[in-house]
């Protein structure tokens, strides 16, 4: 049993998000078999239509009583719909991404939503806590989608985080198994967030060749693309090579936006084009190499958890 601040927060029994993910968490399924085992699954509103948002809340509420999340990047042009149908169908918790509670936070508190804040930067979580958030999930620069600006490492913006604030923090970005998990509990997270993890699932929504690709993927098979536009973490393939090509050639800044902007996530996630589109993935693609049901996924890591727990403790005479 691995209780903790986050579990006693959101009423989950083991401290583990499933990250929201465009398309890979885009519907009921993924964010419905990790909230039946336990974990707190999350539906990524990102790319969603408006009634299919409702739809996937509607049927992830009607499968189980577990809590789960809904992801909101604010910056999203759809973002006050999203967070109108979060509020309008009684979603217990939010996930806020990509830009600062401050404007929204309010009504939200008064509807008794438990608000969760993604932040790269210490000092951005601290803002956030002063806002009135309930938790913040700390990203470090392994991880896939993007990756904060100043591309810190999970070890270090986690424990600097975890300094910066006393609300709870769950840690992200690397993290694929038991040990990873352990490792945040160690530096004082209260949880840790899995993305890439979850998306080596059968019920994550990416195309076949996409889940393949990331399973292939080595440790070093990543990169960080697109640096002073919108960057993300991705396989590299013949997109990701030739923007990189034409960074080097010194191409103009018109030019990088045109380059970066032909090839999207949706083309790679949806239409299975992993080698025009945008593969997001984290460096912790190398330590998996199976597609695993959700669920039992789910229970696996909290068995890895706390055997790795164990271990560490058994270190101390
Ligand atoms: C394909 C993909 C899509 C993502 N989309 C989103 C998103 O829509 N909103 C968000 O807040 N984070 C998004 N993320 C980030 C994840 O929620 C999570 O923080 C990250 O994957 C953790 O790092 P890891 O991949 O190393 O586990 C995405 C990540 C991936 C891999």
């Amino acid at each position: 049993m691995l209780s903790t601040r986050l579990t006693k927060l959101l009423g989950i029994r083991h401290p583990i998000i499933q990250g929201g993910m465009s398309w890979a968490s885009s519907n009921a399924e993924l964010a419905l078999a990790v909230s039946r085992a336990g974990g707190l699954g999350v539906i990524a509103a990102g790319p969603m239509y408006p009634d299919d948002l409702r739809e996937a809340i509607a049927k992830v509420r009607a499968n189980t009583d577990q809590p789960f999340a809904v992801n909101v990047p604010l910056y999203n042009k759809r973002s006050a719909e999203y967070l109108d149908i979060v509020l309008e169908m009684g979603v217990p918790i939010l996930i806020a991404s990509q830009g600062g509670p401050k404007a929204h936070i309010a009504r939200f508190k008064d509807a008794g939503v438990t608000w969760i804040h993604v932040t790269a930067n210490p000092v951005h979580a601290k803002k956030a806590e002063d806002a009135g958030v309930d938790a913040v999930i700390a990203v470090g620069g392994e991880a896939g989608g993007h990756p904060g600006p100043d591309e810190v490492g999970t070890l270090v913006l986690v424990r600097a985080t975890v300094k910066a604030v006393s609300v709870p923090v769950v840690g992200a970005g690397g993290i694929a198994d038991g040990a990873g998990i352990a490792a945040m509990l160690a530096l004082g997270a209260s949880g840790a967030q899995l993305g890439t993890r979850f998306m080596l699932t059968p019920e994550a929504g990416l195309h076949a060749a996409y889940k393949e690709m990331v399973l292939k993927a080595g440790i070093g098979d990543t990169a960080i693309v697109g640096r002073g536009r919108s960057p993300i973490r991705m396989v590299k393939n013949a997109f990701s090579a030739e923007y990189e090509a034409a960074v080097a050639a010194g191409a103009s800044d018109e030019e990088l936006n045109a380059l970066f902007a032909r090839s999207s996530l949706r083309q790679a996630a949806k239409d299975g084009d992993i080698e025009q589109g945008k593969v997001e993935a984290g460096q912790c693609a190398g330590l998996i190499d199976t597609l695993e049901p959700a669920g039992e996924l789910v229970e696996r890591l909290v068995r890895e958890t706390e055997a790795a727990l164990a271990e560490a403790g058994s270190c101390v005479r």
